[in-house]
């Protein structure tokens, strides 16, 4: 009999235990991932709510949500977490269980929608979640670099760590970039620093602006550590990378080649958010990601990664650095009406822990 409630603390410590026998994919490719406490992701919401499904006594799964507001429609929304279930008590309906309390929340709280993201390989969420009536709607893009190399940083632009003043600048830059891009919020000053405080990993000091020689803000962007909350790796390794790394193998012994994590070694990986540049000048924010592709190396990280629409611009630039690119799916469903068109999608980055 299984019987669903609310999250309790001294769950933690089972929870993180199921979570690292649950990697997110197929069998030819799965993505692992570890975290120190399950519940710290939801520090960075407003709200929200994690349901345990217990049989007979023991923690079979979870599901965890929180509601947005779109300030301008008025329009409240919820984001799936997670949904989870031990291998031992999979493929016994707890998922399908675990989404319907989910649903009804949401609808309790009168949200218009749901959505979650699902990593391209994971064809059982993708079956679960279209068996709950849900759609593809956008498919996000994660390119990631290597960083392996220092590159040379052109020497036109001007690339500075930001004070508070700068931040004061960069908010309606970034306001500018996003507009027009569904689930994006506008700044305000204030808004833009307890964001940066409350990630952990990120904060001011991970924020750089460039300038022009006419000192105009023409790119920004800040670097998000977050080891700080979950850690990620290859549980099952594409083929396609292995042999890149049995190529790269070989080749190490005469040069400076990429990393690739071995199966179950974890990612060190750095995120470029809250990014924007002047679209007429992509070069300012090519030499932004290779600044912070030499910073990467600096503090001894693998990967930068960003999390992108596939019709953000900055999806051009970043091809320029031979980027390995994933996908991971937005899949929605409406409660009332039709949903909204998904593009071009903001990409909220305190939704990309897994
Ligand atoms: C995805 C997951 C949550 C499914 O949980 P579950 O409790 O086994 O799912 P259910 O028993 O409710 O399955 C409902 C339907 O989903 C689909 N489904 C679930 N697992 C599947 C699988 N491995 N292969 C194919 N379809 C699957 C089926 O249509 C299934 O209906 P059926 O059993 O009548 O065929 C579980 O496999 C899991 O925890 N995976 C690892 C973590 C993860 O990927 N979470 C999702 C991203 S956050």
């Amino acid at each position: 009999m299984v019987l669903i409630r609310p999250f309790n603390d001294s769950d933690n410590q089972k929870m993180l235990e199921i979570e690292r026998l649950c990697p997110q994919g197929d069998e030819n490719c799965a993505m692992g991932v570890d975290k120190k406490d399950v519940i710290a992701r939801y520090g960075m919401y407003d709200n929200w709510n994690v349901l345990v499904a217990e049989e007979d006594g023991k923690i079979a799964g979870w599901i965890g949500l929180t509601i947005k507001t779109d300030p301008e429609k008025k329009e409240k929304y919820v984001y799936i977490t997670e949904v989870m279930v031990d291998p031992a008590f999979q493929r016994t309906g707890i998922a399908t269980r675990l989404i319907k309390e989910a649903e009804k929340k949401a609808q309790e709280m009168e949200a218009a929608y749901a959505y979650c993201y699902i990593y391209e390989p994971n064809k059982a969420s993708r079956y679960l979640f279209e068996k709950m009536g849900y759609s593809e709607v956008r498919g996000i893009r994660f390119p990631g670099i290597s960083t392996y190399k220092k590159l040379d940083v052109p020497s036109e632009y001007s690339i500075k760590p930001a004070d508070i003043k700068i931040i004061d600048d960069a908010v309606a830059f970034i306001n500018e970039y996003n507009s027009g891009f569904i689930h994006f919020t506008q700044f305000t000053n204030q808004t833009f620093e307890s964001h940066l405080k409350l990630i952990p990993g990120y904060g001011q000091e991970n924020f750089w602006v460039v300038r022009d020689k006419d000192n105009k803000i023409v790119a920004c962007a800040g670097l998000w550590d977050s080891s700080e909350l979950f850690n990620l790796c290859y549980a099952r390794e594409p083929a396609a990378v292995k042999v890149m790394k049995s190529v790269f193998g070989a080749l190490s012994h005469i040069t400076r080649v990429p990393k690739f994590p071995a199966e179950g070694e974890n990612f060190k990986v750095l995120y470029v958010v809250d990014y924007a540049f002047d679209k007429k000048q992509p070069d300012a924010m090519l030499a932004l990601l290779k600044y912070l592709n030499n910073l990467s190396i600096d503090r001894g990280q693998d990967f930068l990664m960003a999390m992108t629409d596939p019709e953000d611009d900055l999806l051009t630039v970043i091809k320029k650095l031979k980027p390995q690119t994933e996908t991971w799916n937005i899949f929605a469903k409406s409660f009332e009406g039709t949903l909204p068109t998904f593009s071009p999608f903001y990409v909220d980055i305190r939704d990309m822990v897994p």
